[in-house]
């Protein structure tokens, strides 16, 4: 006899050998008669209602408008908030609240500037590296030691109270890229407009970069190793390329062009 024969009509013997089943492992029931189920909407589709011409309210509604979520653009947003900063605080402010860069995520401080604002000359690094990123300083660790000899040679340093004699520093990144890579296009882009509005606000007689970074960001191309030492402009202003300070320790050969970049700042200053 088969087991629902057994039980018919006993519901507790119906539980038990279901319990019993499912200890089993029986988890899943399967009828005797196979059912199509690509058939069973067929099945239980209610019956065709009599065609009348739809009112109003019987109508379909309209598709729901999902709002499709503005794109941002960094750049614009970097433009915005550069324009609105109008004092060094202002922009450190602004950089500290800026957060379409990724580098940011990954960095310990904003590296926003160090020196004298009222400077004639202002230097533009690239990047913090791991030093500058911990101190929150721009050009602290051994790069940045040589660019303090460099300049001191020439009678420039950041710690100067007067204005003759100071520098004013600042990188066109504020933070720190992994691993010290170079800086992308799109994120020096980003920064552009922060960049310029640091040189408008310092207002500095000159402006050195040093390395490839800077010279892209403030003249649009690369090749410092052709454009270092030969002036030219950028926002109205004379802009001296140099080899950055962290060549010049792998390659100590190059010290002597980096020098005579020096002496041509020297005399430019003395005017
Ligand atoms: N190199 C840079 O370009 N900037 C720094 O601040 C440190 C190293």
């Amino acid at each position: 006899m088969r087991l629902a024969e057994q039980i018919e009509g006993d519901w507790e013997a119906a539980l038990a050998a279901l319990a019993w089943q499912y200890d089993c492992g029986v988890d899943e029931p399967v009828g005797d008669v196979a059912l199509d189920r690509y058939g069973l909407p067929e099945l239980v589709r209610p019956a065709a209602a009599p065609v009348t011409a739809p009112t109003e309210r019987a109508k379909a509604p309209p598709p729901v408008q999902i709002a499709e979520t503005p794109k941002i653009d960094p750049v614009a947003e970097a433009r915005h908030a550069a324009a609105l900063a109008k004092s060094l605080e202002a922009l450190r402010d602004c950089l500290e609240h800026f957060d379409h860069c990724d580098l940011k995520k990954g960095a310990r401080n904003t590296v926003f500037a160090d020196g004298n604002p009222k400077a004639r000359v202002l230097v533009l690094g690239e990047a913090p590296g791991r030093d500058e990123d911990l101190e929150g300083r721009p050009f602290v660790g051994r790069a940045g030691q040589l660019l303090d000899q460099m300049f001191a040679a020439i009678g420039l340093s950041r710690s100067s109270p007067d204005a003759e004699s100071a520098l004013y520093i600042t990188n066109v990144m504020p933070w720190r890229p992994p691993g010290n890579r170079d800086p992308e296009d799109s994120e020096i882009a980003m920064m552009r407009p922060f960049v310029e509005r640091h040189i408008s606000l310092v207002d500095p007689e000159v402006i050195v970069v040093m390395g490839n970074t800077p010279l892209m960001a403030l003249t649009g191309h690369r090749g410092i190793m052709r454009a270092r030492g030969r002036w030219a402009e950028a926002h109205g202003r004379p802009l001296l390329p140099m080899t950055h300070p962290a060549y010049l320790l792998r390659n100590p050969l190059a010290k002597r062009e980096a020098w005579a970049d020096l002496l041509t700042l020297q005399a430019r200053l003395r005017g």
